[in-house]
């Protein structure tokens, strides 16, 4: 078994060095916040993750995890030297690598001889030579590992992936790296840094471009009188195109699918191909938010002003905290703006939020219904299938739901006399 150093506790690091710490690893995790290294010292995890209390608090009872604050206090002890810090998109859409830099600049110097830096953040093609420029040791070598963990399956992505992804220039480094996952039961393949980059860019935004190409075609379904249900369910029968990722929703979101299609676009741009494909994928996510906002104005007639409106879902998927790059903040954005009264319900989110200043957040989906004239149903937790739809009509004011997940079952709603206006149906 190795030590390894993680360097950044964000969802990334937090679930890479507790897995590594699960498969056997001794493992040394490093931020910048002092605060948050406290909580994690007890056991405490910020984010929601499913099962990460679990495995942090196993590693932390064997010793096989530690947390400090600063990067040079996990290096200077470690074998294997994870970079799990933030890359930010940038203004301009391209990736921040200020962090990563900082955090190779801060190690280099103190960096055991023979030590491996492992890129994990998702980092521009290139970016390898980057860190390693940084790092300005010749006897140390930079792999790329990149992750293809999603949010609230991370650690059962990290423990059970589809493939591990190793980029490196050295062979030697690679089969070091690749021993780290040796209890991992999953293709590793190892290849040249540039290309392990671009699998994960290409990866991320080939799933956003399914999903692009469902909502679009959710879309059609509206024009022509299909049900998108029995479209996407004939369709995922060819393995070629296979069931998963085909659910219309009320467009895409989350810290890496918008930040990572936009990157890539942007790298493709700077080594000189126009990736208008990207652009448009990008594009009908953007009208799908406004597709869905105008569902709801819709149906709340000529003027939003004053009615009411019932939202069940803030954050980008089910079974996170996470609202960046929400959609159903994006809805709400524009629903709000055009002068309807919100009130929300999220189980993860317990109060108001600054993304909608104008909208209350309450405890309970019965609550956020009352006196609603319309509600829209915006991120997929199973418990709303679950309400009572009997209350809901005794509380709302209105008989129309905009399922924008097509979450609920409309026979129920129907024999309640609400109309259920869905995504492609
Ligand atoms: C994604 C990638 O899946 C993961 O491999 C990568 O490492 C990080 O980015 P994540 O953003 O956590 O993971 O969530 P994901 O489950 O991919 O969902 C992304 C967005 O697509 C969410 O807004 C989700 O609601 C939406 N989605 C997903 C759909 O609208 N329909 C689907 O069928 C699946």
């Amino acid at each position: 078994m190795a030590t390894i150093a993680v360097i950044g506790t964000g969802y990334v690091g937090l679930t890479t060095g507790a897995c590594f710490a699960h498969l056997g690893h001794d493992v040394i995790c490093a931020d910048i916040d002092p605060d948050k290294i406290e909580r994690l010292k007890n056991g405490e995890i910020p984010i929601v993750e499913e099962g990460l209390d679990r495995v942090v608090a196993e590693a932390l009872a064997a010793g096989k995890i530690r947390f400090v604050l600063g990067a040079t206090n996990a290096s200077e002890h470690a074998e294997f030297h994870y970079l799990c810090v933030p890359t930010p998109q940038g203004a301009d859409g391209s990736a921040d690598l200020s962090y990563l830099e900082a955090a190779a600049a801060e190690i280099g110097p103190t960096l055991p001889k023979n030590s491996v830096v492992v890129n994990k953040s998702t980092v521009p093609v290139g970016s390898t030579e980057v860190v390693a420029k940084f790092l300005n040791r010749s006897d140390v070598k930079v792999v790329s590992n990149p992750e293809f963990l999603r949010e609230g399956t991370a650690v059962q992505d990290f423990l059970n992936p589809d493939r591990v992804v190793i980029g490196a220039s050295d062979q030697e480094a690679a089969i070091r790296v690749a021993a780290l996952y040796s209890r991992v039961r999953a293709p590793i393949m190892v290849t040249d840094p540039v290309s392990a980059e671009t699998i994960k860019y290409a990866s991320n935004a080939f799933l956003a471009t399914k999903l692009s190409f469902v909502n679009a075609i959710a879309t059609l379904c509206e024009h022509v009188g299909a049900d998108v249900n029995d479209v996407t369910l004939g369709m995922g029968y060819d393995k070629r195109i296979g069931k998963e990722f085909l659910k219309p929703g009320p467009g895409w979101g989350g810290s890496c699918f918008p930040k990572d299609v936009a990157a890539l676009a942007r790298i493709a741009e700077d080594f000189g191909y126009d990736f208008t494909l990207l652009r448009e994928v990008l594009a009908v996510n953007e009208a799908q938010f406004q597709r869905t906002a105008q569902k709801v104005l819709d149906a709340l007639g000529p003027d939003a002003q004053g009615k009411k409106v019932a939202a069940w879902g803030l954050t980008f998927k089910a079974g996170t905290d996470d609202l960046r790059e929400s959609p159903a903040i994006e809805v709400l954005q524009r629903v709000s703006g055009a002068g309807a009264q919100v009130v929300a319900y999220d189980p993860a989110i317990p109060s108001e939020i600054p993304q909608l200043p104008l909208v209350q957040v309450v405890s309970d989906p019965l609550v956020a219904a009352k006196d609603a004239d319309v509600l829209v149903v915006l991120t997929e937790w199973p418990e709303f299938k679950f309400v009572d739809f009997d209350q809901l009509a005794d509380q709302m004011a209105g008989r129309t739901v905009i399922d924008g997940r097509n979450l609920l079952d409309r026979a129920i709603l129907k024999r309640r006399n609400f109309e259920v206006i869905g995504i492609g149906r």
